[in-house]
Formats: structure tokens, sequence, C-alpha cells
């Protein structure tokens, strides 16, 4: 439908039926509760409130009310930077990770961490950072691109025996087309093969001139292996994320980035989000792509339940209807009913796409016989 009952609409964004009628008459429209108005009069009215009308929803007409409104100077604070490690197969992103969470995480801590999420929160100094991992496979390209939209700094991993690789080359690529600052970690150092200034002269071929080179891109040293600049890496990271000055609204209907999801045995559906905006609590209403559902337990990084998360910060969420794509966009909706319609109708959607395509292909397939 291109419109919607005043009734409803209201209910959607949570105001009374009162006051957008009072609004509507003001725009010269005569309503009652029980009238259709048209998607741009609604979006006018959202607009009022602040309610900005998401796009992606917008384009599935029924579902255009996911509350994805903008916040005000006043409501931001600092948040942690979200920093994600990139590079080519086996140069030791997950190693430089582990090193870099061992080298903070306290020894009760330890014993608690279970599962590898593939994103953790470390403090430094005082300062909270979280960090992802990508798996360097190629297939997961498409995953690594949406990475870097997640992303305040990328950490681009070469490993100073192997050079600039293939996938080097791509993560240079994805972090340059999302506008993110590239620092590179010159990893394998304690290998006596290490040439650090032929993965500088390498890296000068796409742009990326080292800082004792003249240029302006922050390379450190390191070895995952032997525990060596980490430090200064850490360093780095924090002097960059405070030039970005990095804020989100806490008070707020979360917003979220799916990182990773599964399909656990005992748990069912598992999704890692990362939280980007608001704060994302036990029993709120969220839908993340064609998934439902109502938050039913969350556990951090550490392997501990928690009742929470702000922004920046990862978890693994319980509750949804089913898998969603790494990538998807979870959002915190009114109530159980509303995140239950809209999963419904993105997946009727996905179903009527899939069979146009099915269609498609069984009709060329038939001109190709012929
Ligand atoms: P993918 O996730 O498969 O892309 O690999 P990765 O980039 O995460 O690399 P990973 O950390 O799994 O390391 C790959 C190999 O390199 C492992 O055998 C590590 O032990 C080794 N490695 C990682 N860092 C270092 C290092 O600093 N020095 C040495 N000598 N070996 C390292
Ligand atoms: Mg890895």
């Amino acid at each position: 439908p291109e419109s919607i009952k005043v009734g409803e609409f209201a209910r959607l964004i949570n105001k009374p039926s009162s006051e957008i009628i009072k609004k509507l008459l003001f725009m010269g429209v005569m309503a009652t509760i029980n009238h259709e108005i048209t998607f741009e009069t609604a979006e006018k009215i959202a607009e009022e409130y602040n309610i900005i009308v998401d796009k992606e929803i917008k384009k599935e007409k029924e579902e255009i009310l996911i509350n994805d409104f903008e916040d005000d100077e006043e409501s931001l604070q600092v948040r942690p930077p979200v920093v994600t490690v990139m590079g080519h197969v086996d140069h030791g992103k997950t190693s430089l990770l582990d090193a870099i969470r061992h080298s903070k995480v306290t020894e009760t801590e330890a014993g608690g961490i279970t599962q590898h999420i593939g994103a953790y929160t470390v403090d430094i100094n005082g300062s909270k950072v979280t960090f992802l991992d990508t798996p360097g496979h190629e297939a997961f390209t498409a995953m690594r691109a949406r990475g870097a939209q997640a992303t305040d700094i990328a950490i681009l991993v070469v490993a100073a025996d192997d050079g600039v690789m293939p996938q080097t080359v791509e993560a240079i690529n994805h972090a340059k087309a999302a506008n993110v600052p590239i620092i590179v970690a010159i990893n394998k150092m304690d290998k006596p093969n290490a040439n650090p200034d032929r993965v500088k002269q390498e890296l000068t071929e796409y742009g990326l001139i080292a800082e004792d080179w003249g240029g302006d891109t922050v390379c450190v040293p390191v070895s995952a292996k032997s525990k060596i600049g980490i430090d200064n890496l850490l360093e780095m990271i924090l002097l960059v994320a405070e030039i970005q000055q990095l804020t989100a609204n806490p008070n707020r209907p979360a917003k979220g980035i799916i990182i990773e999801a599964k399909l656990d045995k005992g748990r069912g559906p598992v999704a890692t989000v990362l939280v980007q905006k608001g704060t994302l609590r036990i029993g709120d209403a969220i839908v993340a792509g064609v998934a439902y559902g109502k938050v039913r337990a969350m556990v951090d990084d550490k392997g501990r339940k928690v009742k929470e998360a702000g922004p920046s910060i990862p978890v693994e969420v319980l509750g949804l209807s089913e898998v969603p794509n790494a990538g998807d966009i979870l959002y915190c909706v009114s109530d159980d009913k509303t995140a239950r319609q809209i999963g419904e109708i993105r997946k009727n959607k996905e179903r009527q796409e899939h069979y146009a395509n099915t269609a498609k292909v069984s009709l060329e397939d038939l001109f190709s016989q012929i």
C-alpha cells in the first residue's frame, strides 16, 4: 500500500494520534484516526519528530517505520573505535589479535574466553578499543567489504617475509573505498628473512607512503609470535582514534551490524552483533535481514552473560528466528509484533525474487535446448 492509517502511523512512531491529527491540520489535511495518509505525508511528519524513514525499509513500503532518526549533538557521547584487522591469508591477523588480547586480558578473564567470535573489546590504559578479525580467504571478500563499513580504522597486516599480496591490495581498496584510515602492521619481524623495507617499497605502489619515507602512512613493525611492537601499535591506534572524535548516542533504540552468525545446536541462531548506536538490551524486539525476534540472552567477548551492550560493543545475541547474514543491519523496533511483521515482509520479498530468478533461468534453459 502507498498509504497508512493515521492511527497505525501514530502507533508505529509511538506518538499520540491527536498530535498527528493536529500536525496534519497545520498541513491542511483534515483527518481522523481511520483516515489514510500518503507515505510522503507520513514522512514529513516523521521528520518533525526527528524520525527518519529508513531508505531500505521505505522500498519495502509496509515497513516504513524503523526509528533510525539522527541524533542531536548533545546526545552524542564518546565511543570506542572499531578497528578491523585485514590482510592477506596467513599474514598473521588472528595471531596479532591474540597477542593484543593476551597482553591486555587478566588471568581471571583469560579462563573465561570460551568461544572465538572474531570480535573483541580490549582496555588499553583506560580506553576501550574494539577489534574485528576478518578471514583472509577470497570467499570472504564480500563480508570483508562490509566489515570495512563497520570500521573506524583498518589495520593492514603485511607479513615482512612475504610482502604485499593480492588480498593485501584488496584490503587497501576496501579501506580506501570506505574512507577509513589505514595503519600498517608489518608482521613476522622475528623471521630471519623479514624485509620491512621491501614491504614499504611495495606499498608505495598503492599510494601508501610510510612516515619515515616522507609520507603519512603509519607503519609499525611487529611480531605477533614474539610479542614485539604490540604496545607501539596500540599507541598508534589510540592516536588515530583520538583525531577521529568518535561518538554515538547510547540512549536510543539500538542499531547494529551482524558480524557473523551461525546455527548453534543447543542455542539456535546465534549472531555476533556490533552495536553502532543506542543500547541493545535483553527483551528488545529486533530485526536483522529476514530474521526477527527478541533478545533472549547476550554473551560478551569474554563469554560472560550481559544484560546490555552500548555503542562499539560486540555481543553474541540469542533469540532470532533464523540465522541472519553477515553485514545485515540489526534494528531494535517498538515491539515483537512489528519485528515479526518486518521479518515476514522481507521474507516474502526474498521468496518472490527467488522465484523470479528461477523462472528466468528455466526459460533460458528452454531456449538453449531448441
Ligand atoms: P587467515 O585468517 O587464514 O587469513 O590467517 P591469519 O592472517 O589470521 O594468520 P594467522 O594468525 O592464522 O597466522 C598464520 C601463520 O603465521 C600461523 O602459523 C602463525 O603461527 C604464523 N605467524 C603469525 N604471526 C607470526 C609472527 O609474528 N611470526 C612468525 N614467525 N609467525 C607468525
Ligand atoms: Mg585468521
